[in-house]
């Protein structure tokens, strides 16, 4: 695993925020999913003891995203299969691929064995959690991205969401296993066939044709301004410092500190005063990196 530093978030401003969205969720009607991302969200110790709270007390959706080293505890596995739907975990290569990119070798069959061990947790209990797959695509490992399809169907994944490796963290590594438009072009082209021959083993890999259009672009360098995101009107950002944001690439600029947002009206209210920030567009926003704004999860037949 790559050393990186680390602030933490604290839990009891974590809480206080979520009861605000659990009365959000009431008032105006709508579903909340709350998505950890960390860092590793799972080993944030605070996580299981928040989850629980946010769904049962608050009714909330919780979800996270993970590198699976703590599935290897059984209280881990049950905690997640009570309280988060769905788990994503991540994966960039079969086998000794995922090893080589993480620098940890045996990750990949340690995240196999405990994918495959909460799989059974879900056939005993019957239902959720809905098991994602997250994939980083790179110059390296595009072309064996059926491959990894059919390995991750076969411990029991039901969906996979895949984004191009971003360059914010380390800029070297970056542009030598960046996509390049070649790439690009070609797994376009083999989607289709791969949707279908997984949609047999009972994987579905989201991600829409603009989403596709966003990576096209990245590789050519190329810039996709958005012109209206609609900033905070089915998704926030959250950092571990408290700043709530459109996305998580414009805290500094549109975000605001949990402090202000004390009732669901405050959240409600988030989309104007996003909006109204947002007349003076950032610097992100002339070539928007952010996934969810294209497309990343939606179901290829709904999202053009
Ligand atoms: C930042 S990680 C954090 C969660 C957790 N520690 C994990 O490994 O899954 C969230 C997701 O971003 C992906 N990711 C990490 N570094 C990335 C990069 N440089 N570019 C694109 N995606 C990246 C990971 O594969 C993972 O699915
Ligand atoms: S970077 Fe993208 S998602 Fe973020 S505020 Fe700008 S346009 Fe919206």
């Amino acid at each position: 695993m790559l050393p990186r530093s680390r602030a933490v978030a604290n839990p009891d401003d974590v809480l206080r925020f979520g009861a605000v969205l659990g009365d959000y969720s009431a008032k105006f009607g709508r579903a909340v999913l709350v998505s950890w991302l960390g860092g590793e969200p799972l080993r944030w110790k605070p996580a299981f003891d928040v989850s629980r709270v946010f769904r049962v007390e608050f009714g909330l959706r919780v979800s996270a995203t993970t590198n699976g080293t703590a599935l290897e505890s059984e209280s881990v596995r049950r905690c997640v299969a009570e309280d988060f739907d769905p788990l994503t975990v991540s994966v960039d290569g079969v086998g000794p691929g995922h090893d080589r990119w993480r620098r940890t070798t045996g990750l990949y069959a340690q995240l196999e064995k405990n994918v495959r061990r909460l799989g059974e947790l879900k056939l005993e209990r019957g239902r959720s959690p809905r098991l994602r797959v997250n994939t980083i695509l790179m110059r390296d490992n595009i072309h064996d991205f059926e491959s990894l399809c059919r390995a991750v169907a076969g411990w029991g994944a039901d969906e996979l969401t895949f984004n191009a490796l971003g360059g914010r963290d380390r800029p070297e590594f970056y542009a030598e296993h960046c996509l390049r438009p070649e790439d690009v072009a070609q797994f376009r082209q083999s989607l289709p066939g791969v949707r279908e021959r997984m949609a047999r083993l009972g994987l579905t890999i989201l991600g829409s044709e603009r989403y596709l259009d966003r990576l096209e672009a990245f590789a050519r360098g190329e810039a996709l301004p958005v012109a209206d995101c609609r900033p905070g009107q089915t998704f926030l950002f959250v950092d571990e410092r408290g700043m709530v944001s459109p996305c998580s690439y414009t805290v500094e600029g549109y975000g605001a500190p949990l402090d202000e947002l004390r009732t669901a009206d405050d959240v409600h209210r988030l989309p104007e005063r996003f909006a109204a920030s947002r007349r003076a567009m950032l610097a992100p926003c002339f070539d928007c990196p952010s996934t969810q704004v294209f497309g990343k999860f939606a179901h290829c037949e709904t999202a053009k």
